[in-house]
């Protein structure tokens, strides 16, 4: 006989979220009234989406243990119904063969195998996109005129959340020691520095060429000094830090203009600093999942390429195994990578941009990522700039700050 063995997910969380519903025995006498009411709801990691539980449901899904896979009969105190209702969303775990609960336990499994914390995992759960589209304000932005619209935007914004919390920022304090200031202009390094900023604005019929992405690559992600710590253990030395000296980000280029190089996704070899094909668009097919994954953003289509960043998280939670700042820092690494590329793409002349609106989920399907071993995390990318005199939301020009003194 074929084994009908039950347990219930680690990675579930139950809560409760008060709010206001119709009252409907006053509805029934015609009368429209609002009543608090609370309900019960369950956030499975294993599939991402949230459900409404009974009180009563909730009963019964308490009772079935985490760590001890049972035979399920109806003894155990519930229908078959209500077993498969729960497995097919990742609640519960039912090992029946069947691929669709199946795929609960393989991920539960990786969820455990790679060292995740459990309020990380759930807040990455819950942070995930899939299909967003984000309506961008600049998306029929072209000129002055629409500065009025913007405006008007803004003020709608002021209106409902109130004035913005100040530009700058003061302590209260009896105590200032002024900085000396030294003329740094000519310096070629702090010239860099200032022209780095957000580009939105591509010449789409100019490419980059191919050492110029070999550069920006090799000093962004690439690798410039190794440690053997352990005999085990051999550390990176990059251009930038990383939390544990792990270096788990990895990066994807998705090439939609490069000199040289098909459109599709490569990954960056760091050992040997070159690009090894994952897949082959064409390039309308490029520019179309590089909109996609960065949520509908128009403005990437016309860029260079794209850098995919994703994490191997178990090369982090390897060391910091399910330890509550591991996630976090995993993050963090990822800020650093995109500080250091907007700079070498400026040292370049190309134009950079970084973006946290990305649909993991598309991003991890493309690359074959199951996303709990390694996944998605943020993206960045770079063109050539086109010179743009008009006053333009995608690139607002900047005024020099003269230090008060
Ligand atoms: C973590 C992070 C996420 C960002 N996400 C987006 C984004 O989704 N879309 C976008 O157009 N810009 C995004 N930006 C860029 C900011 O809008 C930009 O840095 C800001 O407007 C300041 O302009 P500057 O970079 O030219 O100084 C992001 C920046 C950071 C640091």
């Amino acid at each position: 006989m074929k084994s009908k063995k039950i347990k219930r997910s680690e990675f579930v969380f139950f809560y409760h979220k008060n709010g206001k519903t119709l009252d409907i025995q006053e509805l029934l006498k015609g009368k429209i009234q609002q009543i608090e009411s609370r309900k019960m709801l369950a956030f499975p990691v294993l599939n991402g989406e949230e459900i409404v539980v009974s009180d009563e449901e909730f009963e019964i899904l308490k009772s079935i243990s985490i760590t001890e896979w049972v035979e399920f009969n109806e003894n155990l105190g519930f229908t078959l119904e209500f077993l498969e209702k729960f497995a097919s969303v990742g609640i519960l775990l039912f090992d029946n063969g069947q691929e669709e609960f199946a795929q609960y336990i393989r991920k539960e499994d990786i969820l455990n195998k790679s060292k995740w914390n459990i309020y990380a995992a759930f807040f990455h759960y819950l942070t995930k996109w899939s299909k967003v589209d984000v309506e961008m304000v600049t998306e029929d932005y072209e000129g002055d005129d629409n500065m009025d619209l913007y405006e008007q935007g803004m003020d709608n914004i002021i209106k409902k959340n109130g004035v913005p919390p100040t530009h700058f920022h003061k302590i209260n304090s009896e105590n200032r020691t002024m900085l000396p200031l030294e003329d740094l202009s000519d310096d070629t390094y702090y010239q860099t520095i200032l022209k780095r900023k957000t580009s939105r604005i591509f010449n789409k019929n100019i490419s980059v060429k191919l050492e110029t992405l070999s550069t920006v690559l090799l000093y962004t992600f690439g690798c410039h000094g190794k440690y053997d710590m352990h005999k085990q253990l051999t550390l990176l030395h990059k251009t930038v830090p990383s939390g544990g000296s792990l270096h788990p980000t990895e990066a994807y280029i998705l090439c939609l203009n490069v000199e040289s190089l098909e459109p599709g996704i490569y990954h960056y070899n760091v050992e040997m600093h070159s690009l090894d094909l994952v897949k082959i668009y064409n390039a309308e097919e490029a520019k179309d999942f590089a909109n996609k994954f960065v949520a509908g953003q128009h403005y990437v289509k016309d860029a260079g390429f794209l850098v995919l960043m994703t994490t191997r998280y178990f090369r982090n939670f390897w060391k910091y195994q399910q330890h509550t700042l591991a996630y976090k820092v995993t993050l963090l690494d990822t800020g650093h990578l995109s500080q250091m590329f907007y700079l070498n793409a400026a040292k370049e002349n190309l134009g950079s941009f970084v973006t946290g609106a990305i649909n993991t989920s598309l991003i991890e399907q493309e690359l074959s990522l199951d996303g709990f071993t390694e996944g998605a995390t943020l993206v960045v990318g770079c063109g050539i700039p086109l010179a743009n005199e008009s006053v333009n939301l995608l690139e607002p020009d900047f005024l020099k700050h003269e230090i008060v003194r």
